[in-house]
């Protein structure tokens, strides 16, 4: 603590490229940064010294340091220093081999506040981090979105964990998502919530996004396959191939609508739920929307999209 600024690690790491450091956690990496975090409270007016290292590679070198490609005032000079960080001024520090000479190495210094003072994006709440899984085996997917405006701040680091266990994840291709995989038992009765965190970079900026579920609250069925009809009243439909299996014991429950006017889907006239995988209709009405979607009939948990066919007299479209 010096001023009222926690600064996460003093310590050069052992990783090169991207180390976060948070006192008892571990984490998962797919960015290749130096990063060094200091939490500070808002605006405080307080400062920190961070040692920076260039790299035993440059011990014999004459190293000059520029902070966001500027040289400082006054210079900074020597393979190991320290920078003093004040309020929000992070920023990237290079090393380089004169004034004007050769890139070497860099590292980056993030501030968070703290409490996180989140401004500008979109990801504010909990809940802008969606989670969802299609069965129990362990997989899942969470994504989120950043608005255009702050087409600046990237994704640095995903971490997710159960308790004190880490999650291991990857990141999806455009940075929007993550797809995780709990070692777990799955079918063991869950303990402890699964978090994950996405941190957010802008400029010297760093922001955590925490999602807390337990596995339960996030299986929802896949859309339910299959959906025709036979001898002209009879809908039937299949469980989810990436449903657990067998059915007799992880069994859903549909819920039915019919609909008479697609564009009224509120004003629908039914409201059944069953056990059984067709439903017949007993309606004299030729024009309706059938609608079916499924849940887990024990855990009671999210439901499934719905599937639908649009029949018109003797033309049903599924
Ligand atoms: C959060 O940030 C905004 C804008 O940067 C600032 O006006 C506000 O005072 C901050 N809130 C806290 C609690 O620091
Ligand atoms: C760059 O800096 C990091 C952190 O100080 C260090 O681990 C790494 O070895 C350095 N690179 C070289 C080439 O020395
Ligand atoms: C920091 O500066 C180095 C050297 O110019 C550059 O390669 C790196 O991408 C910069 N990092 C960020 C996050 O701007
Ligand atoms: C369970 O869901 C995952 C995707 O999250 C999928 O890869 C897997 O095949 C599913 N399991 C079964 C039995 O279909
Ligand atoms: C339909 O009924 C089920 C079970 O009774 C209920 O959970 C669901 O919320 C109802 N849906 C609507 C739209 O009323």
């Amino acid at each position: 603590m010096d001023n009222g600024i926690s600064l996460l690690s003093l310590n050069i790491p052992p990783c090169f490229h991207f180390c976060l450091y948070f006192t008892n956690s571990k984490i998962y990496v797919f960015v290749f940064y130096l990063v060094v975090v200091l939490r500070v409270p808002s605006f405080t007016g307080s400062m920190v010294h961070v040692p920076l290292t260039c790299g035993e590679a440059f011990q014999n070198e004459p190293v000059f340091w520029k902070k966001n490609g500027q040289e400082l005032n006054p210079p900074l000079q020597g393979n190991q220093v320290q920078v003093l960080v004040e309020e929000m001024k992070g920023g990237n520090y290079t090393c380089h081999l004169s004034p004007s000479g050769g890139y070497l190495n860099h590292t980056l210094i993030l501030i968070q506040l703290n409490p996180d003072n989140r401004t500008g994006f979109r990801i504010r709440k909990k809940s802008h981090i969606h989670c969802s899984a299609p069965n129990y085996t362990g997989s899942f997917h969470c994504s989120w979105k950043r608005t255009a405006l702050r087409s600046d701040a990237s994704v640095v680091l995903v971490k997710a964990e159960r308790f004190t266990e880490d999650i291991s994840c990857e990141l999806d291709g455009d940075a929007s998502g993550v797809r995780c995989q709990d070692a777990h038992c799955p079918y063991k009765e869950e303990q402890h919530r699964i978090s994950v965190t996405v941190y957010i970079r802008s400029h010297a900026r760093l922001e955590a996004y925490t999602k807390s579920f337990y596995l339960r609250e996030i299986v929802r069925p896949a859309k339910l396959p299959n959906l025709h009809i036979s001898d002209g009243k009879v809908f039937s439909w299949d469980y989810p191939d990436t449903w657990e299996k067998p059915c007799t014991f992880f069994g859903l429950q549909f819920e039915v609508k019919l609909v008479h006017n697609s564009y009224l889907l509120l004003m629908s006239s039914l409201n059944i739920t069953t056990d059984t995988t067709k439903y017949e209709v007993g309606v004299k009405t030729k024009k309706y929307v059938f609608c079916v979607r499924a849940q887990d009939k024990f855990t009671r948990g999210p439901w499934s999209h719905w599937s639908q066919c649009t029949v018109n007299k003797h033309n049903v479209a599924c």
